[in-house]
């Protein structure tokens, strides 16, 4: 009878999942995965990464093997044929630069943005490439939802994998900038007019697809990015438009199971003083933390303007780690109306110098990096007219009075 009930039981266990398929678009495999491993009819099981599989209609199935791309090819300079481990960097930072003194004082890197088209610049990449003054590397483009899926399941990281591979020769940790985000978001994504279930599908397979690539490698990633209008109302975008706030859960829950090593943040900017956009982000970190959603850090980025930085930016960083995060400057660039004066150069030295002192002087700031190191490549004069000069080094690389008060501000 005892034996005739525990068959029953595990009899009994069996029968819904032996029976149950996985709807179209539905997920069906994948590390951590206890659902359905079956498809339903004309429907096919299709591995993105080793984290998440999803039934895709036959007709759309593409081959198993070039679903996602094979591993790069080995940097003609260097041997690795992968992306690196989120272990410290190998290359030690040795004497003056600003990521040797960040790593002095117990930060974990000093960083900057780069992008595929400046890599073919020699002087520049002499300057990336030094691990004295960057440890740490983010693509300003190249991890996008725009760059990485432009179209629905096909996924291409020729430009991502650079990257990544770089940071690797480099000995450098590697940013992941970004999972979901309304802007650089394909017309398939915003103009999809897909129902909650297959939104939330769609996200789940990017997230643990091009998080999952890079497991192992990535020291922290913006699985979210700038959910927020400045008035700390929520974006309505296509996510927030189809999912409500759930989309935020739903992003990071598909990064922390691609890669649960790697730090999970959110990342917006006018964040950095106090402000209704603030407040809404001190909320949601609460709220999701309360919910036990995984979340490591917030991600505060730094677009200021000579002269004009908020106020109380060191308290802004304690609020938020006094929640259980770790902060960090992500896009530090600090612009100014051209041409540049000594004045304008002076006041922007102070103001580098006052925004990193705050992440000096709070535990819980990892880390700070600037919206790439150089004018001649900054994204500001292409977005504000007649503004720019916002970088640490000029546009002939060389540096300029920011970069003192960089250092000013790590000593502080
Ligand atoms: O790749 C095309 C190229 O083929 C074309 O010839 C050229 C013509 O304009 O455009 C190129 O694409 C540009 C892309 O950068 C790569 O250079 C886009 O037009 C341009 O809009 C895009 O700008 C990027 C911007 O995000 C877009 O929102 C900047 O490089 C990038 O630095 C910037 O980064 C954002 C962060 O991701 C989020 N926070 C704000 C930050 C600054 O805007």
């Amino acid at each position: 009878m005892l034996r005739l009930t525990s068959s029953f039981v595990l009899l009994a266990a069996l029968i819904p999942r032996a029976l149950s398929q996985s709807p179209v678009w539905g997920q069906c495999g994948g590390i951590g995965w206890t659902g359905p491993t079956t498809c339903a009819s004309g429907t096919v099981c299709t591995e993105y990464s080793a984290y998440y599989s999803q039934c895709i209609p036959s007709s759309q199935a593409p081959p198993p093997p070039t679903t996602v791309a094979p591993p790069p090819p080995p940097p003609t300079s260097a041997p690795p044929t992968s992306v690196p481990s989120t272990s410290a960097p190998s290359s030690t930072p040795t004497g003056t630069g600003l990521n040797a003194i960040a790593k002095s004082i117990g930060k974990t890197y000093f960083g900057t943005a780069t992008d595929n088209s400046e890599l073919s610049d020699a002087p520049y990449t002499a300057i990336l490439d030094n691990i004295n003054e960057f440890g740490q590397i983010t693509p300003a483009n190249s991890m996008k939802w725009d760059a990485t899926e432009p179209s629905r399941g096909q996924f291409t990281f020729t430009n991502a994998d650079a990257i990544a591979n770089l940071a690797k020769k480099n000995g450098q940790l590697l940013r992941g900038h970004n999972c979901v985000w309304y802007s650089q978001l394909p017309s398939w994504v915003s103009n999809g007019g897909f129902n909650a279930a297959t939104l939330t599908s769609i996200i789940q397979t990017h997230c643990s697809t091009v998080v999952g690539r890079y497991k192992g490698s990535v020291y922290s990633w913006d699985v979210v990015n700038e959910p927020f209008n400045d008035d700390g109302t929520w974006r309505t975008d296509v996510f927030y438009n189809t999912l409500g706030t759930s989309y935020v859960s739903i992003a990071l829950q598909a990064a922390r199971a691609a890669d649960p090593n790697a730090k999970l943040y959110i990342n917006d900017y006018n964040i950095e003083g106090q402000s209704a956009k603030t407040t809404a982000m001190l909320n949601l970190v609460k709220s999701l933390k309360q919910q036990g959603v995984p979340l490591d850090g917030i991600g505060l980025q730094g677009h200021f303007i000579v002269g004009e930085l908020p106020g109380n930016l060191q308290q802004t960083l304690e609020q938020f780690t006094a929640l259980g995060v770790e902060v960090a400057y992500t896009e530090l660039d600090i612009r100014m109306s051209l041409p540049a004066t000594q004045a304008s150069l002076a006041q922007q030295q102070k103001d580098y110098q006052t925004v990193v002192t705050a992440c000096t002087n709070v535990p819980g700031c990892v880390g700070v990096t600037i919206w790439d190191f150089t004018d001649k490549y900054s994204w500001v004069p292409n977005t504000f007219s007649g503004q720019g000069e916002a970088c640490p080094w000029d546009q002939n690389l060389q540096k300029k009075p920011a970069y003192q008060g960089i250092v000013s501000g790590l000593e502080a």
